[in-house]
């Protein structure tokens, strides 16, 4: 019997890192382990969480004035534990916080910026539905003053990203990550507590059947988002179209990366932003969109491009096949 090859995230990682980076020192792979060590961690806890009374708010809200939920602060908690004593992440940035945490000043050890959302979709928590991680890395540039602030090494466009990834929480706990390679997904294990390669290369299809948005606010989205939908539905794209919408950004993106067909979170009436976050949502799942075939698109340019201003900014989102995101362009542009 063939016995399908067991091959680990860090096995795979070391090999990338051998066909790809052979002068790597190995950090970078160090680093990722704290990642998939916490998520591991936040898994568990997902996975019990009508039994260890964690559901429901604590009662505070967080920067995004949203009620933090219980979960959201564990999964920050165990991510921050886990980067903070690997020795090599300079500086973390998360969701959960206002500003971003210095962990190591001096610039010899201090290589590497980890941006994360610790728990997506956290409104989906108490109702049993998919929740994700997401994490963003970016090297810490060298900096010959010495004077730059922390923040301006966090506030990096997508494209400088050297890996990205997230973790669903679903039926299965997947891991998805890119480090410009393209993207490879892994199957928690969770007899043995590993992460096995069960997706090699994933690419989009180059358009697909499905469109994933929030209709509720579709009465406020600006005039074209309107008329690509109606363009979608109306049979026009030689597709006949289905609507999935869950409302965790990982899950949705994760069929879409899958299936193909596109996910959008336009501007609103309540976020004339976007509702969705640069720098550790929409970044990294732009990064995995390209990487996989597909594209992002804030409807005027690639998300990748956009310079960050601020930590916690927000962007409206259209990530998906090429086909899709090119119609949208004739329609928004
Ligand atoms: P988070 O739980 O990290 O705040 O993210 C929630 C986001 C994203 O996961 C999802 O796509 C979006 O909120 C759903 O927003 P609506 O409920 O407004 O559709
Ligand atoms: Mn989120
Ligand atoms: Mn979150």
């Amino acid at each position: 019997m063939q016995h399908q090859q067991l091959v680990t995230i860090q096995q795979h990682l070391y090999e990338e890192q051998r066909r790809n980076y052979p002068q790597a020192s190995g950090e970078f792979s160090w680093l990722l382990s704290g990642i998939t060590l916490a998520t591991k961690i936040i898994g568990d806890r997902v996975r019990r969480a009508g039994l260890t009374d964690i559901l429901g708010v604590t009662g505070d809200q967080n920067v995004q004035g949203e009620l933090v939920q219980k979960l959201d602060v564990f999964a920050n908690q165990a991510l921050l534990h886990c980067l903070g004593s690997r020795g090599n992440v300079a500086i973390m940035a998360s969701e959960e916080g206002e500003h971003a945490i210095v962990v190591d000043r001096d610039r010899k050890h201090g290589k590497y910026v980890v941006v994360f959302d610790p728990l997506d979709g956290s409104s989906n928590i108490d109702v049993n539905v998919n929740v994700g991680t997401i994490f963003s890395i970016l090297r810490r540039e060298p900096d010959a003053t010495g004077t730059r602030e922390p923040l301006a090494d966090v506030l990096q466009p997508g494209r400088k990203q050297l890996a990205a990834g997230y973790v669903v929480y679903g039926s299965s706990t997947m891991l998805v990550y890119t480090t410009g390679h393209g993207v490879y997904g892994f199957t928690l294990d969770p007899s043995i507590g590993a992460y096995i390669i069960s997706h090699e290369r994933i690419t989009m299809p180059k358009q697909g059947s499905l469109y994933s948005v929030n209709e509720a606010n579709s009465d406020t989205f600006p005039e074209g988002y309107r008329r690509y939908l109606a363009h979608l539905r109306s049979g026009e794209a030689g597709k006949t179209y289905s609507s999935r919408y869950i409302g965790s950004l990982v899950a949705d993106f994760h069929r879409t990366l899958l299936k193909g067909g596109v996910f959008l979170y336009p501007p609103t009436i309540h976020y004339p932003q976007g509702k969705l976050r640069l720098m550790y949502e929409a970044n990294p799942i732009a990064f995995l969109a390209e990487q996989a075939g597909g594209r992002a698109i804030d409807g005027q340019g690639d998300i990748l491009d956009l310079q960050p201003t601020a930590l916690h900014q927000r962007t409206p989102l259209i990530v998906g096949s090429q086909k899709e995101i090119e119609m949208l362009l004739q329609f928004v542009r």
